[in-house]
């Protein structure tokens, strides 16, 4: 199929172009760049060995991103295109939601005007609010108790589409629920490079090991977990790229969600011994209080996705560490200015 795959400079979306390639599809990237490099879609062109357009546009911008588009064929899109930062959510929430509900509407206005019905969506855990309990499947609730704009507009969007849905029915969605990803591909030619402070854990453990921060900090040790430190679901993002395509190449007519995670919780104090064995790097760190929003610990349920996208995690916390600390010891700055 040719895709049309939205942020797909990004972290997500990068890693997720390579394996659409590898698989036989055709991508066309769409971005504004706002966020990532080209130098990413360069870099996944000389891997792939495939040439892939760009449309540089905010799809927000509906007048421009329709101009943009009135002569690109696709026959399915993957929309990874938004804002995600959480922290940075409660402090812009107009900017959040305008932006990644109006790229939504966008999208799926020219998708209804094409006759273009297949969708994977980018949504994440963060719709389940905090866990009533865990694992969490997908039957667990969502829209309740969400904690931020980026949250609330993953779960807005998730309706967004349903009722697209519900008003052209030939329209099949799919909608990823992502847990933590982290880790880069094993060339280390691509990776993750969050701008300015990284919020996320993996990225920000990274930059200690390469020596651009002193220390991390760990967000509280008092949680009801075997060493007091949050639990996460940390899925490779090369895992988390396959499950996108298995959902593609999947997709039937309906509204369906999936938990993409690998089912296993681990601890920050897990992630960093995990990163000090595979770097050879010391991660010394502060324990501080709890961060505000923060829950002890969220873990998926795969089952869904392990069954009905014949998909599952096949890389570790190791591996993940390992392909981080390649990509950000080859990449100091990232993908540089
Ligand atoms: C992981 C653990 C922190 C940083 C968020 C979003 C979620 C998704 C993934 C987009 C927690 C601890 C972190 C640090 C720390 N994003 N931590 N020191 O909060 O689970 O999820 O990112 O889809 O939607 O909510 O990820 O990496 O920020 O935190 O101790 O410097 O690491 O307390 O226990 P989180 P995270």
């Amino acid at each position: 199929m040719r895709v049309l795959l939205t942020g797909g400079a990004g972290y997500i979306g990068s890693h997720t172009a390579l394996v659409l390639l590898d698989h036989g599809h055709e991508v066309v990237v769409l971005d504004d760049f706002s966020n990532s490099s080209r130098e990413a879609v360069r870099r996944v062109e000389e891997l792939s060995g495939s040439r892939v357009p760009v449309i540089e546009v905010d799809l927000a911008d509906r007048e421009r991103a329709l101009a943009a588009l009135a002569d690109v064929e696709f026959d399915a899109a993957i929309h990874c295109a938004g804002l995600k930062a959480v922290g940075e959510s409660v402090a812009q929430p107009s900017r959040y939601y305008r932006v990644n509900l109006d790229s939504t509407l966008t999208l799926l206005d020219v998708m209804r005007e094409r006759g273009v019905s297949k969708l994977v969506f980018s949504s994440s855990a963060t719709v389940y609010g905090d866990p009533a309990y865990v694992p969490q499947d997908e039957q667990h609730q969502v829209g309740v108790g969400l904690t931020n704009p980026y949250g609330w507009s993953k779960f807005m969007n998730e309706q967004i589409i349903r009722d697209a849905q519900a008003a052209w029915p030939e329209l099949g969605a799919v909608l990823l629920r992502y847990f933590n990803p982290v880790g880069a591909h094993p060339s280390g030619r691509i990776g993750e490079d969050p701008s300015g402070i990284p919020n996320n854990l993996m990225p920000f453990i990274a930059q200690v090991a390469v020596g651009v921060r002193e220390r991390l900090s760990v967000f509280g040790d008092t949680y009801p977990t075997p060493d007091g430190t949050g639990v996460r679901d940390y899925i490779h993002v090369m895992d988390l790229a396959e499950g996108h395509v298995a959902a593609l190449e999947r997709i039937e007519a309906g509204v369906v969600s999936y938990n993409l995670g690998s089912g296993t919780g681990s601890s920050v104090l897990d992630v960093v011994s995990a990163f000090e064995a595979a770097s050879g790097r010391p991660i010394p760190y502060d324990v501080v209080p709890p961060r505000p929003g923060d829950v002890a610990e969220v873990v998926a349920n795969p089952a869904k996705a392990n069954t009905e996208l014949d998909w599952r995690t096949t890389r570790s916390l190791a591996d993940a560490c390992r392909d981080t600390w390649a990509w950000q010891s080859a990449n100091p700055s990232g993908y540089g200015a």
